[in-house]
């Protein structure tokens, strides 16, 4: 006849269910988490070709939304646009450091949107419709005849046409050379 068992290995049998049960729940967060923080110092992995800018074969970086805010833009008649350029975490870094060149890793992106007055308060002007994403990444090697960044702007997640990538290096390097090519810089 079995002995019945003692309270305490109920106790540490029942813990071990509820252990198990937990790293069941929590490992794909982990590796979730992991794979977020990686995808912020690289360039998406789930991208297809057709997602690619022409030219410069730049995508969306997976997790770019959730990246720390540089600095806000409005931009006068007629695009008329409120916008946002966010950075990944060399780029903070290199902001932080008063890196210049910005090192290789560096990705920016600018969004951008309409604006419309707020509904519930007319004064207070609020971003409407998204119009681009627009992304610039360095790669000093791979983008060496472009000042070392590459280039992409997006509509509804898809690169725009070829013309409008040959524009991008010669106005930003135009106006911004002394500044490695960005005009950005970190809002106050
Ligand atoms: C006629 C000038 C001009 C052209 C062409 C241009 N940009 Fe810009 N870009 C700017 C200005 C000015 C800013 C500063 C922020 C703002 O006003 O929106 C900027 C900002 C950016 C930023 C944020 C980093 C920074 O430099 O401040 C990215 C990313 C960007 N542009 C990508 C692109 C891409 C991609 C293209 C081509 C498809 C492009 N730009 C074409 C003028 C230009």
């Amino acid at each position: 006849m079995p002995r019945p068992s003692p309270p305490a290995f109920k106790w540490i049998a029942a813990a071990t269910v509820v252990a198990v049960a937990a790293l069941a729940a929590i490992v794909p967060f982990a590796v979730a988490i992991v794979g977020g923080v990686g995808s912020t110092m690289a360039q998406a992995t789930d991208a297809t070709p057709e997602d690619a800018s022409p030219i410069y074969g730049v995508t969306i970086p997976n997790g770019y939304r959730q990246w720390p805010l540089i600095a806000p833009a409005q931009e006068a008649d007629p695009l008329n646009e409120l916008r946002a350029v966010l950075g990944n975490s060399v780029a903070i870094n290199a902001y932080r450091d008063g890196t210049l060149p910005f090192p290789d890793g560096t990705i920016l992106a600018k969004l951008a949107w309409k604006h419309v007055p707020s509904p519930e308060f007319e004064p207070a002007s609020i971003p409407g419709a998204a119009t681009t994403v627009q992304i610039m990444v360095k790669d000093s090697k791979k983008y060496a005849a472009t000042g070392g960044w590459g280039f992409g702007r997006f509509i509804n997640g898809k690169p725009v046409d070829e013309a409008q990538h040959k524009t991008c290096f010669a106005c930003h390097e135009a106006n911004v050379k002394g500044h490695d090519l960005v005009f950005t810089r970190y809002a106050p």
